[in-house]
């Protein structure tokens, strides 16, 4: 009988990846999907640390597994990825039926440690050294890279991928738990990236997206040359049937001439910036020891501005930081009103036990605060994506087609037409009604409508 798998996947688009990647990888070995847990044999989350919240998500769902494991035993809970490396072997304490638990540099053991878990061998556990238990070699080498490859048919799309390019990260901003449970910073050689870009593309990929979390400080010196991100976009822009390249998440302090010169010059390279601020003031960018200001934040835009005129640039905010007046709030404010950013993920701060900033500024700002402040500068943020996206009527623009929107899940198709979502190169989405054979399209979408969030078009 073939092994029923249950996987659920909560945090970034790493995460995502991953847990495509683990999966295929388990269909290669006998197991097949299952859309829900009542019916598994093993049930997989793929955990999220990078706020209080996420964790709750995932204790709040393994307590509403605890019966389904009292009634069939032989189920097989595991918590994978990024709490899975923070908690560690706490989890079996606070979740005394969860059987695995494997941090995001042991994946690739994660077949191997099922078999020992179903063989009886009870409760396993696969995560690397912290960051402060070795020196940096051997902590580097127990962060694993996870570069399995994909099948055609462990793709839930065809026509759009993720690309990991590095792993890791050594930014280790104060409030940021992710360089503790991702590991240090690791580039994958540009030719191992190259080769699975061309399977991707060769398989009917027209789209994919580079990830890093420092995207931009990618840097390949494994051989006699060194690539950075500029070079690898160079590389694989020339790959036949690749469409559209994306890359995600940017660090300001790397945003060189070199990058925003490939993008200007490479047709395949979709003009969108992802580079998050964190705050428009300096004394709070200091307490986050993000290594810039304010001013040279600006001066960068300025820069992708004069380079890139019609790139679209997006942020990320946390507000109510430890220490956050009302006057650094208002900075962050007016950083957010001058940049006119085409979107912007707003985030209250949440303390992380094991953080620079958990240990050392008090977690002062009352929630009231925080929310009221994410409230204000949401609105904010969303009166600019309304005032920008009113020029788009009546615009034509080209929509690599996603799949069925949201609402038409929900709702039944008619005359073969549905709801169809898909996204321009600016990243964002639009939603027309069509057949879904256009499904993994590149077309042209008229605009009909437009709101703060999504463009209403026709094709
Ligand atoms: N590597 C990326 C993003 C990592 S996490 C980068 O450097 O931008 C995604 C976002 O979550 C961050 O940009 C930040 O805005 C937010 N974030 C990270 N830690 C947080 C915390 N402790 N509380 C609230 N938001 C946080
Ligand atoms: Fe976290 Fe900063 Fe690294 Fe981004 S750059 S993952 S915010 S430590
Ligand atoms: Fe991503 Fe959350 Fe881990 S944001 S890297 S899944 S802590």
């Amino acid at each position: 009988m073939p092994k029923r798998l249950y996987i659920q996947t909560i945090g970034c688009q790493m995460n995502v990846l991953d847990s495509e990647l683990v999966t295929a990888q388990l269909l290669e070995e006998g197991y097949e999907l299952v859309s829900g847990p009542r019916t598994a044999d093993a049930i997989l989350l793929n955990t999220c640390s990078v706020r209080q919240h996420a964790e709750d998500k995932i204790y709040s769902a393994l307590g509403r597994l605890k019966p389904l494991k009292e009634e069939r035993p032989g189920l097989i809970i595991g918590i994978l990825g990024c709490m899975a490396q923070k908690d560690g072997p706490s989890i079996f304490k606070r979740a005394p039926h969860v059987d695995l638990v494997v941090g995001p540099g042991h994946l690739g053991q994660l077949p191997a440690l099922l078999q020992e878990v179903a063989a009886g061998q009870g409760p396993r556990i696969a995560i690397s050294l912290d960051r402060t238990e070795g020196d940096r070699r051997s902590v580097k080498h127990s962060f694993a890279q996870f570069v399995p490859m994909r099948s055609a048919k462990s793709r839930r799309v065809r026509h759009q991928a993720m690309v990991r390019i590095m792993f890791g990260c050594d930014k280790f901003c104060t409030y940021c738990i992710v360089p503790k449970v991702r590991g240090p910073e690791q580039s994958r050689p540009a030719a191992e990236i190259v080769e699975e870009v061309r399977r991707l593309a060769a398989d009917g990929c027209l789209e994919v997206t580079l990830l890093g979390q420092t995207v931009n400080s990618y840097r390949d010196a494994t051989g006699s040359e060194t690539f950075r991100l500029s070079d690898l976009l160079y590389k694989l822009h020339d790959i036949e049937g690749l469409r559209r390249l994306k890359f995600v998440t940017n660090y300001p302090n790397h945003m060189t001439d070199d990058l925003l010169q490939a993008m200007r010059d490479l047709p395949k390279v979709s003009p969108y910036l992802h580079v998050p601020a964190q705050s428009g003031s300096n004394a709070v960018l200091e307490r986050m020891e993000r290594n810039y200001t304010v001013e040279s934040y600006r001066e960068m835009l300025e820069r992708i501005r004069a380079m890139l005129p019609h790139a679209a640039v997006t942020s990320d905010f946390i507000v109510g930081f430890c220490g956050e007046t009302e006057e650094e709030f208002q900075q962050t404010v007016d950083l957010v009103r001058d940049a006119r950013f085409k979107n912007s993920f707003i985030f209250k701060y949440s303390a992380r036990p094991g953080t620079k900033a958990a240990e050392l500024f008090a977690d002062d700002v009352p929630e009231s605060t925080k929310r009221r402040r994410n409230n204000d500068l949401l609105a904010v943020q969303n009166a600019i994506c309304l005032e920008d996206s009113l020029p788009l009527l009546g615009r034509t623009l080209e929509i690599l087609v996603e799949g069925p929107s949201k609402a038409s899940r929900k709702r039944p198709a008619k005359d073969n037409t549905v709801q169809l979502m898909g996204r321009t190169v600016h990243d964002q989405i639009v939603v027309f009604d069509g057949s879904p054979d256009l499904i993994g399209h590149i077309l042209p979408v008229t605009i009909e409508n437009v709101d703060a969030f999504t463009l209403f078009g026709r094709l």
